[in-house]
């Protein structure tokens, strides 16, 4: 490594809740921050950041609240300059297809026998729909979209075909992926490039809806990574194997990556802990150090696992929305949320996590980009500063004086350097690196 000009991302929490805590009379306050830049403790992907798109219908509401509108990747508008610049800016960013729908989707390919028809509201369904159905020209225009807007997109596939609801609520059975490999060789003969192709949502541990043992997610994944290798063999661009796209178990995980090392390439998991979107003190649990800092046990114990095991995989973070049930109008989609969001995407970094996927790109409340128009929400500027300027290399980085102040050092990005040294010669001198 050569020179090393690196950028600090500090969030001043005080700084916010001083704007309306008239109380906190004492507004200074002194720390320190160390950085050791003797050698990297992370290596994050150049094309970290990474946003979701989901297949909620409008339909979708949650205590009286539809803020899917027309967000859903069935009913998305993909001719919107907004939307195509918003995405091109990052050239690349990752988009993450899925969500909790993802696993009653049909894929409209020739084997297809079922009508091609959306998803329907009933209560007494899974999730609350009815399965829907993905129809090819659909997927030929979103395709179109993200290579206009060189997107790298990670497909989630329907893991619960072919298994059954056991009476303890579990899914059993192996996947059934004739729909789906049809719909990968669709997708092949089309020259779609896909980056990864991701099996499941929220299956895993114990699961969101019903849950898949760590067993039989394993043969599963082995049976996605064969159909892969027989469909690509001919292709020199091959996708990633990325699983299970849920949330960290200790048991579930260690056992899953212990009997996958020879089959994935990523394991996902996903963020939500600030708890229910619904929630009216949402805005003081984002500004308390303690509620950030309480998740740093799900990164630092998926990281052990991974360290402790002969797997290759990297970890990504493959869907995180903080507030689940589609977040909170005016919190999840305002300027304080860039608290919990940049949070996450320095402590994700810190444990070596490769990839940070923000639930969503466009719908619900927590959008970078608002629902109705796409017009950017403060986030959006969040995941974009944080695209130019932090490197690939993670520094340790700790500060002492107040636990208000959270602070994380990258390496600063290349591409960019004359700006990065402006910006960190503002918190202090360029650093020199071993
Ligand atoms: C809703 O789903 C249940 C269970 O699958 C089914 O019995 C019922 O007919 C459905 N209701 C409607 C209105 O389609
Ligand atoms: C798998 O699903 C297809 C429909 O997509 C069906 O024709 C086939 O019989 C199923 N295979 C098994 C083993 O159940
Ligand atoms: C896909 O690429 C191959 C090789 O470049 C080409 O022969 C084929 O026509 C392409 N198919 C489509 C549908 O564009
Ligand atoms: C690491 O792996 C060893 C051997 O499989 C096991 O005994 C040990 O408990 C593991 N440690 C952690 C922290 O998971
Ligand atoms: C999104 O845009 C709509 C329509 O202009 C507007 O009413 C709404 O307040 C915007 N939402 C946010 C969070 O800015």
């Amino acid at each position: 490594m050569g020179f090393c000009f690196w950028v600090c991302f500090i969030c001043l929490l005080n700084f916010y809740s001083l704007s309306f805590v008239s109380s906190q009379a004492d507004a200074s306050a002194e720390g320190t921050v160390f950085i050791d830049g003797k050698a990297p403790i992370g290596r994050i992907d150049d094309d970290f950041i990474c946003a979701t798109l989901d297949w909620w219908p409008p339909e979708k509401c949650d205590y009286g609240t539809c803020s899917w509108g027309l967000a859903g990747l069935l009913n998305l508008d993909l001719n919107k300059n907004l939307f195509l610049n918003a995405v091109k800016a990052f050239s690349p960013l990752k988009i993450r297809l899925g969500g909790t729908l993802q696993d009653k989707v049909i894929y409209d390919t020739d084997d297809n026998q079922l009508p091609c028809t959306s998803f329907v509201k009933n209560t007494s369904e899974m999730f609350g729909f009815t399965q829907g159905c993905l129809p090819m020209n659909r997927w030929d225009d979103l395709n179109s979209f993200f290579q206009k807007a060189g997107a790298r997109v990670i497909f989630g596939l329907n893991a619960l075909a072919g298994r059954t609801i056991a009476p303890d609520g579990s899914a059993v059975g192996a996947w059934n992926y004739t729909n789906a490999e049809s719909f990968m060789q669709y997708t092949v003969d089309k020259n779609y490039t896909i980056h990864g192709w991701e099996l499941g949502n929220e299956l895993c541990g114990s699961g969101v809806g019903t849950r898949v043992s760590a067993d039989q997610y394993a043969a599963d994944t082995a049976a996605l990574q064969s159909i892969v290798q027989k469909i690509y063999q001919n292709v020199d661009l091959k996708p990633l194997i990325i699983t299970p796209g849920g949330f960290y178990d200790l048991d579930w995980f260690t056992e899953y990556i212990d009997k996958t090392t020879k089959s994935l390439d990523v394991v996902t998991h996903h963020i939500y802990n600030l708890g229910p979107g619904v929630d009216d003190h949402l805005v003081e649990k984002i500004l308390d150090p303690s509620i950030l800092e309480g998740v740093s046990g799900t990164f630092s114990g998926l990281h052990n696992i991974i360290k402790n095991s002969t797997t290759s995989a990297a970890a990504w973070v493959g869907e995180a929305g903080g507030a689940y049930n589609s977040g909170h109008n005016l919190v999840t989609n305002a300027f304080v949320f860039s608290f919990w969001y940049l949070d996450q995407l320095g402590m994700a970094s810190k444990y070596d996590t490769k990839t940070y996927c923000r639930q969503s790109l466009v719908g619900g409340n927590y959008g970078l980009l608002n629902t109705t128009n796409f017009e950017p929400n403060p986030d959006y500027y969040s995941a974009l500063l944080w695209h130019r300027l932090m490197g690939r290399n993670v520094l340790s980085t700790s500060f002492t004086g107040t636990d208000k102040i959270r602070s994380y050092t990258h390496c600063a990005k290349q591409s960019v350097s004359s700006s990065h040294m402006q910006l960190s010669s503002i918190v202090n001198p360029p650093f020199l690196g071993p």
